[in-house]
């Protein structure tokens, strides 16, 4: 199939060319290019033309001649088309069990990752999409709501068409359904949506950035949004509230929760108009607008993934000359705290795989344009995070150096993240086969770490966090844990805390475990490392 436009394309460039070889040679007598000028008798050799050509009056009469040539050879190009070459390159489709259903052999385990890890956690959000306003409404409030297997809890996301911005809150005419209509029952409802930690999440951003109801009317009429003539912003205006922006894994969390966002819009069929509430051309027209108040601008180029549209604060957005009152859409997001990847990370899991975290991955280094091509010859790398804030290990110089002196075809390196921007870190996990820190953000790394390498958390005296390991256990790469005692301090026990306090780890006990995860990539690609 591909190849046959090609092929036409040549015989079309070719006769072209030949024709005018045969022009130039009729005017200067020979050809500067071919050893024997075309003649008469090679152009015959085409199928002849049709009635009423001239083929021997003058060189432009040629020209036309062979041009019709060419027509009567498309002719018989086209209909050989009809005349497939015997099944070259098409096959049947694989026997069955190579795609499983949904349903295939999952036990209870498999299915509960499944729900919070693969494409069911979107499916369940598009598929659980109500709308909360009667159809007299001038807006319509839609929202969708994740569920994972075994939990009541319901996570909203919403989109908002017809809105009003003026007295800087979003104007939503909505008359409320009656939460009692069953398809409604047991759904939160706009004036009751979940709370969430750090102030985030639809409930906070309805109560202090909307006005419901029927108060929101009068901005319509004021605005004549309800004109089909006045001028409408007809993107998309993603309303988020940060945890911070400064926590590289809060951050992630939060991220991936918009992307998710946008995800399960694009799947789910708005009843209203039969068709997905977005469509991938309209995730260019998005823009996020961040509410809260937090002074930093970091991982923003992550918000802009899906559209290259600034990311505006509430204050740009409001002073910006472009800002319409009559908006199309708006788009509250689900919050960070509902990630299915936070939720429960206090317990281990045995999920192993999960295509909601490949993608994830493949998205961000694809944007931040990273390459994930590795040399599988070179050397092993370890990454050793020296965190300088909180959390410090006391003891980091003495245990790199120790390192360094045992594992000398090992390359080691030490870095503060801190002082990487974040597309040097991600390169940097990228091409690492060891990741190796005091539990912490950095550890989120996981996510971008290659195939076959093993994450390392030095955990904090009796801290059980799993969140880390069970990343490691979605990305199918290997984890290996200790704990190490909390540096000395003056301060009573009582009043001391994990996140704020330094630890002292053991350099036994720390070379034991980085022997166990560099031995575990001792034959990572071409590497033929023996044990012993
Ligand atoms: C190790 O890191 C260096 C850069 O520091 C990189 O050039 C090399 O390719 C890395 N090795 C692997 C196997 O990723």
């Amino acid at each position: 199939m591909i190849r046959r436009p090609s092929s036409f394309v040549t015989l079309v460039v070719a006769i072209f060319l030949l024709s005018y070889l045969y022009y130039f040679s009729n005017q200067f007598g020979v050809s500067p290019y071919l050893p024997s000028p075309v003649t008469d008798a090679d152009i015959r050799k085409s199928p002849p033309p049709p009635l009423g050509a001239q083929p021997d009056s003058n060189p432009k009469d040629r020209y036309i001649t062979v041009t019709t040539t060419v027509s009567s050879v498309t002719t018989k190009t086209a209909s050989s088309g009809s005349n497939p070459e015997p099944n070259i390159g098409s096959v049947a489709p694989l026997p069955a069990d190579y795609s499983p259903s949904d349903d295939d052999d999952l036990d209870q385990d498999a299915r509960w990752c499944e729900t919070r890890y693969g494409p069911t956690y979107l499916q369940t959000i598009a598929k659980n999409a109500r709308p909360f306003c009667k159809p007299e409404s001038q807006s319509q409030f839609d929202c969708l709501h994740s569920n994972m297997y075994g939990e009541n809890r319901k996570d909203s996301l919403c989109i908002v068409r017809n809105v009003v911005f003026e007295d800087l809150r979003f104007n939503i005419d909505c008359q409320m359904r009656d939460p009692h209509e069953p398809d409604l029952m047991g759904y939160p409802h706009p004036h009751n949506f979940q709370g969430y930690w750090y102030d985030t999440g639809p409930r906070t951003i309805m109560t202090q950035f909307t006005v419901i109801g029927s108060d929101a009317a009068e901005s319509f009429e004021k605005h004549a949004c309800s004109n089909p003539a006045t001028p409408r912003d007809d993107g998309y205006k993603v309303l988020i509230k940060r945890e911070g922006g400064t926590n590289y894994w809060h951050s992630l969390m939060e991220i991936l929760a918009f992307y998710f966002t946008i995800d399960a819009l694009q799947m789910s069929i708005d009843k209203k108009t039969g068709k997905p509430y977005m469509s991938p051309a309209d995730t260019s027209k998005i823009q996020v607008i961040v509410l809260d108040k937090h002074d930093n601008k970091n991982y923003f180029e992550l918000w802009n993934y899906f559209s290259p549209k600034p990311v505006l604060t509430f204050a740009e957005y409001v002073k910006d000359s472009s800002t319409k009152p009559c908006l199309s859409n708006v788009i509250i997001p689900l919050p960070g705290a509902s990630n299915p990847l936070w939720q429960g990370d206090w317990d281990p899991r045995i999920c192993d795989h999960s295509i909601i975290v490949s993608t994830i991955r493949r998205r961000i280094l694809k944007h931040l344009k990273i390459p994930t091509a590795r040399d599988l010859h070179a050397p092993i790398n370890v990454t050793f995070i020296d965190r300088k804030g909180s959390r410090k290990l006391t003891n980091s110089k003495e245990l790199s150096d120790a390192l360094i002196a045992a594992y000398p075809d090992v390359k080691v390196n030490v870095v503060d993240m801190a002082k990487l921007t974040l597309r040097e870190q991600i390169s940097l996990a990228a091409n690492t086969d060891v990741l190796v820190g005091v539990h912490g953000a950095g550890h989120t790394h996981a996510f971008f770490l290659p195939a076959q390498s093993s994450l390392v958390e030095i955990l904090p005296a009796d801290l059980g966090h799993r969140g880390f390991r069970n990343l490691a256990g979605l990305r199918g790469i290997r984890y290996f844990s200790d704990h190490a005692p909390m540096a000395s301090s003056d301060r009573p026990e009582t009043s001391r805390d994990w996140h704020a306090e330094d630890v002292t780890f053991d350099k036994d006990a720390f070379m034991k475990l980085m022997e166990a995860a560099i031995q575990s990539v001792a034959h990572r690609g071409f590497l033929d490392s023996d044990v012993s």
